[in-house]
């Protein structure tokens, strides 16, 4: 089963590069996090998940890792880390790094002794034909670019060749089996960097497109499921308090492969997205969305079946964004999103803030790209702590920022949220109720106990805790089985509960 601390984890995520600098260079830093890390438990959030800090050329925003065992000198030292580790625990916070197992940067040494011309110990590390034309469609590849006598495979970016680990049909000369010598050798340096840094504090792994290991897999990825669960094995045996989660967003897949969580991503009409980013002809019809006119059910069909089927096998993890995905304001307003978060916060599973949502921070689009950000720069810009200058991120010229800070005056802050009714103390105050109440847990029980086509109306039951959602502009009511006798625990906006009869104003929420 999974750690016991998952049980009661809510991670806040850090992209390292826009969080707190310490040293005037416009860059956040190791340092930076530790020094923060009061804000993060005073928040309510008792895990982190760092974005990849480690030695990088930077093309993908440190997705090309250079060299797993090593940090990124701009962000500080292997020993700062450590030492996060440690302040971390000492204040009870788990730490979560980045996993990329599926590819490299172009420029680790793997790599560049991979595609020298002289065969040598590895060259079978990456996924490389014997031709100059590569003969797997759907699969884009590099030619022309090293002494090597074929063309390489690539995973995501130019930048980042894919790693092989071996093929489950083998159809040309150049590939291997997943259990040939050469796939075996990187499974068995995976495991290796994740025992580095579990051996020296880190609590486990985000784990970076985990479907990803085994290309032309089967449809249920059972080659790439196969190795993740000897990873799992490894942890079970070796680490049982480590825990992996995966960028996979298919929890049958991937809690059965033994990710302890899977993310629940922003992915065009799953039922994430139609809470929170769904748009059909242009118009905005989230169910969050004041005016969308919308119901909880397409949520509901897409998810109740992955939470059935998985619910006794691992977590679903619901995200508030994350470095990928559009931030919700100013798209959403400040009282729609009190609303998405006291409700993804009460959902079963392990819920991930993202850093800078607690404020209200919000996309700022038309950014040009940053180290391979696109469209996401936008989802990426400084944590605004006061209204000093750079909005308190760092002491360096404000030309010299890794990525401006939000130019508005009215710019949401820490300071400033602080004490004031508002998206801040509504998260810290359900954080806090779900962390007092052992119901509203990752492993409490889940119910549905309203939910009607055309009807904004949501109701769901937590153990003994009812909860309930009015994102409309016009109030509802229900009959709700159960209700009698039970009282508000946090509201938002107003509700009444009369008998079995539950009452909510336009735009609330109330945790019974
Ligand atoms: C994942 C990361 C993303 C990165 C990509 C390639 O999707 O979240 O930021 O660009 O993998 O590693
Ligand atoms: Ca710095």
């Amino acid at each position: 089963m999974m750690p016991e601390w998952l049980n009661d984890a809510v991670f806040y995520e850090i992209y390292p590069q826009s969080f707190y600098d310490t040293n005037g260079d416009g860059i956040g830093d190791l340092r930076g996090i530790v020094e923060k890390l009061d804000y993060v438990k005073n928040l309510g959030c008792n895990a982190l998940w760092i974005n990849p800090c480690f030695d990088s050329p930077f093309k993908d925003a440190g997705y090309d890792v250079r060299d797993y065992c090593r940090v990124a000198p701009r962000y500080g030292t292997n020993e700062d880390l450590y030492r996060l580790f440690s302040e971390a625990h000492r204040r009870g916070i788990h730490v979560l790094l980045d996993l990329v197992p599926g590819h490299t940067s172009e420029e680790h040494p793997w790599f560049i002794e991979s595609a020298k011309a002289e065969p040598n110990a590895l060259s079978g590390r990456y996924i490389w034909t014997d031709f100059w034309i590569c003969g797997v469609p759907n699969h884009p590849y590099i030619g022309g670019e090293t002494p090597r006598n074929g063309t390489y495979m690539l995973n995501f970016f130019k930048c980042q060749p894919a790693l092989n680990y071996g093929w489950r049909k083998v159809t040309e000369r150049w590939q291997c089996g997943v259990d040939h010598p050469d796939a075996l050798a990187t499974r068995k340096a995976l495991m290796e960097i994740m025992r580095f840094w579990l051996d020296r504090g880190c609590d486990g792994f985000r784990v970076d497109m985990a479907d990803s290991l085994v290309k032309e897999d089967d449809e249920n990825k059972s080659c790439t499921a196969a190795i993740w669960r000897e990873v799992r094995e490894m942890l079970d045996r070796d680490y049982p308090e480590a825990a992996i989660v995966s960028e996979w967003s298919n929890p049958k897949l991937a809690l059965n492969a033994g990710f302890h969580a899977d993310f629940y991503l922003d992915h065009w009409h799953n039922g994430y997205h139609s809470l929170l980013r769904q748009t059909d002809d242009g118009m905005d019809r989230s169910y969050f969305k004041k005016d969308a006119d919308s119901d909880i059910m397409r949520f509901l069909d897409d998810y109740l079946p992955k939470y059935e089927a998985t619910r006794d096998v691992g977590a679903i993890s619901f995200i508030t964004c994350n470095h990928d995905t559009p931030r919700l304001a100013p798209r959403l307003s400040a009282r729609e999103l009190q609303l998405a978060y006291a409700t993804l916060f009460t959902l079963p599973g392990v819920p991930f803030l993202y850093y800078g949502d607690e404020i209200g921070m919000r996309y700022m689009a038309d950014l040009p790209t940053k180290e391979g950000g696109y469209t996401r720069t936008g989802s990426r810009t400084p944590m605004q702590w006061d209204k000093s200058a750079n909005m308190g991120f760092s002491e360096a010229d404000p030309e010299k920022l890794y990525l401006p800070v939000d130019p508005d005056p009215d710019a949401p802050c820490v300071q400033e949220a602080e004490g004031r009714d508002g998206l801040y103390e509504t998260v810290r105050a359900v954080l806090a109720i779900r962390h007092r109440e052992p119901d509203l847990r990752t492993n409490g029980s889940f119910s549905v106990l309203y939910a009607r086509p055309k009807d904004p109306l949501f109701v769901y039951r937590r153990g003994d805790r009812i909860a309930a959602v009015n994102p409309s502009g016009k109030a509802c009511s229900a009959e709700v089985k159960g209700l009698n006798g039970k009282t508000p625990l946090f509201t938002v906006g107003e509700a009444a509960a009369a008998g079995d009869r539950l009452t909510l104003a336009p735009q609330s929420f109330v945790l019974l």
